[in-house]
């Protein structure tokens, strides 16, 4: 018998309404459109305004789609992998609170948090679970309310992060499209680069964190960014050799989105055709662990069945890797 894969089946994605401006920024923090442009390449990102919104809710908006466009009904998803590092709770999950805002309740779920990696490590996560037969309609989204621990007082992160979601279906198939491979990597010494110092059980939440702006991320963008091109460099050379593929074997290659400067190193290093690379950066920012599903959703229509795609992501943790996946259908 063939083996089974997990194959993406369905994709969607959802951004806010709201779009913050490199011009508005200006308004906020010492910094300029000129700035942010040539250091990170980043133009507007989207932002979650309404009160009492959270990551369940761009996720919900996006897997609504989801099942709609795969007429897939709630009864029949029976796993829902949640990626993120702005759960809407310290607890429970926040799959579980897509789920129950969708009405799924057939299922189970749980969330990973692994950074900007998150997206990778859920997919090749959840694509076990499909491969062994367990579950037949999952769902893998990627979702962030990254201005919920975005300092808007600190010119060095605030332009870079952005709001969204992107989700997927994976269903099983022995056809030989799907999820192939995939490379995954950690090392948590990583962390003093990028990290959220208080709001955990090292350091909960008091009047000194809250005044000391703790909540919010804490990144040295050089040591992250020199380990960045070297990580995805080595991922993406690791999965291609694995599976000999030449670069020009491949088709799409679809980097983390932090840092448009990141992505044209990876270009330049490996050689690719930057017309097979998706980047949509400019407009979205960094949304985290809905990078990678955010760019497959805007590239569905140019994508056909059996393109070969690598994903490749590098985010805190450290965590990074790449997948090496056979997409699933044409366009439609
Ligand atoms: O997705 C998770 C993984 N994260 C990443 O991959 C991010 C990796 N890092 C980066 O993308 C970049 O390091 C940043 C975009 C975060 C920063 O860019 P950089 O080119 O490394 O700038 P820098 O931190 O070295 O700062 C250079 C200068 C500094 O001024 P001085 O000390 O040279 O006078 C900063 O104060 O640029 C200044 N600066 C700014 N100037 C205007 C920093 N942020 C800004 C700003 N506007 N927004």
């Amino acid at each position: 018998m063939n083996k089974v894969h997990a194959v993406i089946t369905g994709i969607e994605g959802y951004l806010p309404d709201y779009i913050l401006t490199n011009e508005e920024l200006s308004h906020m923090v010492d910094t300029s459109d000129e700035w942010i442009m040539s250091r990170i390449g980043i133009k507007e990102r989207h932002i979650l305004k309404e009160q009492g919104s959270g990551s369940s809710d761009l996720a919900v908006k996006a897997i609504e789609k989801l099942l709609a466009k795969t007429n897939t009904k709630t009864e029949e998803v029976d796993f829902i992998l949640c990626a993120t590092v702005t759960p809407d709770m310290q607890f429970p999950a926040t799959a579980n609170i897509i789920a129950d805002k969708l009405g799924i309740t057939n299922g189970f779920g749980y969330d990973i948090n692994a950074g900007c990696s998150g997206f990778l490590f859920a997919l090749a996560s959840a694509s076990k679970w499909v491969e062994v037969g367990t579950c037949k309609k999952v769902i893998v989204v990627g979702t962030e309310k990254m201005s919920s621990i975005v300092d808007y007082t600190d010119r060095a992160t605030c332009p870079i992060f952005g709001d969204g979601a992107g989700a997927v279906l994976l269903e099983p198939t022995t056809e030989d499209v799907g999820i192939m491979d995939s490379v995954l990597h950690a090392d948590g010494s990583g962390r003093k680069y990028l990290h959220q110092k208080a709001g955990g059980s090292i350091k909960p939440a008091s009047h000194e964190t809250v005044d000391a702006h703790e909540h919010f991320i804490y990144q040295e963008g050089q040591a992250v960014y020199k380990h960045a091109v070297s990580r995805m460099y080595e991922a993406n050379k690791e999965i291609c050799e694995r599976n000999n593929l030449a670069s020009n074997h491949v088709d799409w290659y679809v980097p983390h989105q932090a840092n448009k400067r990141i992505i044209d190193s990876l270009i330049e290093k490996l050689q690719l055709d930057p017309q097979r690379v998706m980047i949509n950066i400019e407009r979205f920012g960094n949304t985290t662990a809905a990078t990678l599903p955010l760019c497959l959703w805007e590239w569905e229509n140019k994508m056909k069945k059996g393109d070969k795609v690598i994903l490749s992501a590098f985010g805190a943790g450290f965590s990074w890797g790449a997948i090496y996946l056979k997409w699933g259908y044409d366009p439609k």
